[in-house]
């Protein structure tokens, strides 16, 4: 059967924001505009999908957005898009407003929606955006070198007043389910500890502890933890650590700062590329994909295969982390 030709895509961005999207959408509308499409941006996600907040796009409508943080088009996360109903309504309107194919820029649970699009005749295409770099299928995801970046220059920040006070120093990254963004910052900023989710239930305060006092007694100036999100609980952990070590001890959360800012060369240039793949796959007919970054290439998988894949935290990086805290 012949595939229908596709006239008109939408592009929507969904869940946390990451630095990068903007470039993404404009990477997209301007490929699709070159090929002869139409463009729709969805603004606000699946939410704005679902309340028909639909604007046509052009191509200065992406003028001056590249280097831009956030997402113009905004983001939700939307409840109503994992029911059953929220997923058949979507569609409805995709097709109410002439999208034939959508492209979806988001974490996994935004490509759990378009999964579920796809399923009802919407061709999807996904593009990995999350500063969380937690989506198994891709070895890079929009926002997360900006992100990393933003931490690390925070960490070093930190480290310079816990040094002059031979402090020690909690630092709270993001990754509420995932510890990438710590174990880069650790590794990346030098840091005695990193907390990570993954590794949770094995934390063991009594031995960061008899750490933190046997650094100082090394002639240790400084301690850096840096703790994931999803560990979370750092001004607690800061007090408990001060009381038993006798070291004073300060936490500081970095929080939403992570998220925004102007995207760094990597993220721009790597949202350019996933946007003009996405739509040169729907033209091709393709849907139910996801466009990622594996071994130094661009490729894509099939989303349902892509959320069921599973990655943990790179052992070697694990261990180099430990290594070098000597
Ligand atoms: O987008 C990913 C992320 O920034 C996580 O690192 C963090 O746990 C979460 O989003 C925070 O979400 P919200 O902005 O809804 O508080």
């Amino acid at each position: 059967m012949a595939e229908k030709r596709m006239r008109t895509i939408g592009v929507l961005t969904s869940g946390g924001d990451a630095p990068g999207m903007n470039a993404a959408i404009r990477a997209v509308t301007r490929t699709a505009l070159g090929k002869g499409l139409q463009v729709r941006g969805i603004r606000r996600g699946y939410q704005g999908l679902l309340e028909e907040d639909i604007i046509d796009l052009n191509a200065r409508d992406v003028s001056d957005t590249l280097q831009k943080g956030g997402t113009f088009l905004q983001t939700a996360r939307c409840q109503e898009m994992r029911t059953e109903e929220g997923q058949q309504r979507a569609a409805a309107i995709c097709k109410k407003y002439g999208i034939d194919g959508l492209v979806v820029i988001g974490g996994d649970g935004s490509f759990n929606g378009a999964m579920r699009l796809a399923e009802y005749g919407v061709n999807v295409i996904g593009i990995p955006g999350t500063i969380d770099l937690d989506i198994t299928c891709t070895d890079y995801t929009i926002g997360f070198d900006t992100a990393v970046n933003t931490a690390m220059e925070a960490i070093d920040k930190i480290r310079d007043t816990s040094t002059s006070h031979s402090r020690c120093s909690i630092i709270e990254v993001m990754g509420r389910e995932a510890g990438f963004l710590a174990l880069w910052c650790g590794i990346a900023c030098g840091a005695e500890r990193v907390l990570v989710p993954e590794e949770k239930d094995s934390i063991d305060e009594a031995e960061i502890v008899q750490d933190m006092k046997a650094c100082r007694e090394r002639g240790k100036k400084n301690y850096i933890i840096i703790n994931a999100e999803g560990v979370g609980g750092s001004l607690e952990l800061a007090k408990r650590l001060q009381e038993e070590s006798g070291i004073e001890t300060r936490a500081t959360i970095i929080g939403h700062m992570q998220r925004g800012g102007s995207p760094s060369c990597r993220d721009r240039m790597m949202a350019s590329m996933m946007g003009s793949m996405a739509v040169d796959l729907l033209i091709s007919g393709a849907s139910n994909r996801v466009v990622c970054y594996k071994a130094g290439q661009f490729v894509d998988y099939d989303i349902k295969e892509a959320l069921q894949m599973k990655k943990g935290l790179p052992k070697d990086q694990i261990r180099v982390a430990k290594e070098l805290a000597l």
